[in-house]
């Protein structure tokens, strides 16, 4: 594969990229930009890759690198890839070797961007970042944290091991197409919490694995993905925009404003359906006497309206439910009565759905299917649910 380096600060933690990327078996060519090499010199990226290293294309001009290294790559990953060489790549350009690398690649592209808040946010990177979306790369969004100063904000690289990580997946979708792209996908993950009073709350015991097994694998399949994270305690997807709440009020807030602008809502949180009619200012005292009981309310139904009033029509709607018994007649009662277009039953048990990596479940559908799968990983739970949206997105 090819490791692409831009002339960044971060350029420094691509060192430790590589070295996840060799040590697991890949041949990696690195191709830094000139800048880059004002940040780590060729001798560390030619001894830590064992390659040779160069930035032009006026070097072994006889084996054609400008050409030979895209056509010849599995993966492409640009990490850091800074506003220029986004905007380069962007319009085509072919002025060093990397960007002709671009050009001649026609396996799975990974860029991951880093750089500071204001040239992220800038009409003319996110213009350029919509246009490779547009064409096949996926794009990881920056992390949110410190930046090259004493500045922080959105435009962190994200952690190499999440990079890694995102290129493993793309390499083991192989040729598959990403079906997912150009798409902006919505999940939800985790638990509510809904406060007693400052120091307790009623919660759930949803860890959000699944949810971020979904976010992980959409991003994987080309999607941009917003994660609405309720009380999650997993280092972020690396390329999710992801938004932290705490109650189910919370939730509903992050999720129909996200919602307005996606192609598909997943709902993998555990949602409170009742929250105490009163959060005690102060923290609740322990009396002599027996405490009264605690009066709850209803919470907002967040599935039941996003079925309802779909953001637009083809909007793909997803729900998740937990059950201990009865699971499918309770399933498709459920699936009926919140008006989604698939529901992910999961059978509450040992080893299943709660804080653990596997799952297994059945994929109701309203046109009377049902896709059982297997007890295996909560990422190939979360492909199938992927590959389930991706075909009512295409049917619309
Ligand atoms: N859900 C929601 N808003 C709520 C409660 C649940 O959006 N207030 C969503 C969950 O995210 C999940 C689905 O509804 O995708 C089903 O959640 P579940 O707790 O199984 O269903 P409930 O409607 O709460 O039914 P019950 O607890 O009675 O089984």
């Amino acid at each position: 594969m090819v490791l692409g380096v831009s002339g960044g600060i971060a350029a420094y933690k691509a060192c430790e990229l590589l070295r996840l990327l060799t040590e697991s078996g890949h041949s990696v060519r690195v191709v830094p930009t000139d800048s880059a090499l004002k940040f780590v010199g060729a001798p560390t990226w030619a001894a830590l890759s064992g390659q040779p290293v160069t930035t032009d294309v006026w070097t072994d001009v006889e084996q054609v690198p400008h050409v030979r290294l895209g056509q010849e790559s599995d993966l492409v990953v640009v990490a850091p890839a800074t506003a220029d060489l986004i905007a380069r790549a962007a319009t085509g350009r072919a002025d060093d070797l990397l960007t002709a690398t671009l050009l001649t690649a026609r396996c799975p592209v990974l860029f991951a961007p880093a750089m500071h808040t204001e040239m992220w946010e800038h009409p003319a990177t996110q213009d350029n970042v919509r246009t490779l979306r547009a064409r096949g790369v996926v794009v990881l969004d920056p992390a949110v944290g410190r930046l090259t100063g004493a500045d922080t904000g959105r435009g962190r690289l994200p952690e190499p091991a999440d990079i890694f990580a995102a290129a493993q997946a793309l390499l083991a979708r192989g040729a598959q197409p990403l079906d997912l792209l150009g798409r902006h996908v919505v999940v939800s993950a985790g638990g509510t919490r809904e406060p007693l009073d400052p120091v307790r709350f009623l919660g759930n015991r949803s860890s959000g694995k699944q949810g971020y097994a979904l976010a992980r694998t959409a991003i994987a399949r080309g999607a941009e993905v917003t994660v609405v994270a309720a009380n999650v305690a997993l280092p972020d997807p690396a390329g999710a925009k992801v938004v932290r709440v705490g109650t189910a009020e919370e939730l509903r807030t992050a999720v129909l404003d996200a919602a307005r602008g996606a192609d598909a809502v997943v709902m993998a949180a555990a949602v409170a359906d009742f929250r105490p009619a009163v959060r005690a200012d102060a923290k609740l005292k322990k009396t002599d006497s027996d405490p009264e009981p605690i009066a709850l309310v209803r919470n907002p139904d967040i599935l039941v309206e996003l079925g309802r009033d779909r953001a637009h029509a083809g909007q793909v709607v997803v729900g998740f439910a937990a059950e201990t018994n009865d699971v499918l007649a309770n399933g498709r009662a459920k699936l009926a009565a919140k008006g989604c277009d698939l529901l992910v039953v999961n059978e509450v048990g040992e080893r299943r759905a709660f804080d653990t990596p596997d799952n297994a479940a059945t994929i109701l559908d309203p046109e009377g299917g049902a896709t059982e799968v297997p007890l295996g990983s909560k990422d190939a739970l979360a492909h199938v649910v992927w590959d389930l949206v991706a075909a009512r997105l295409s049917a619309t």
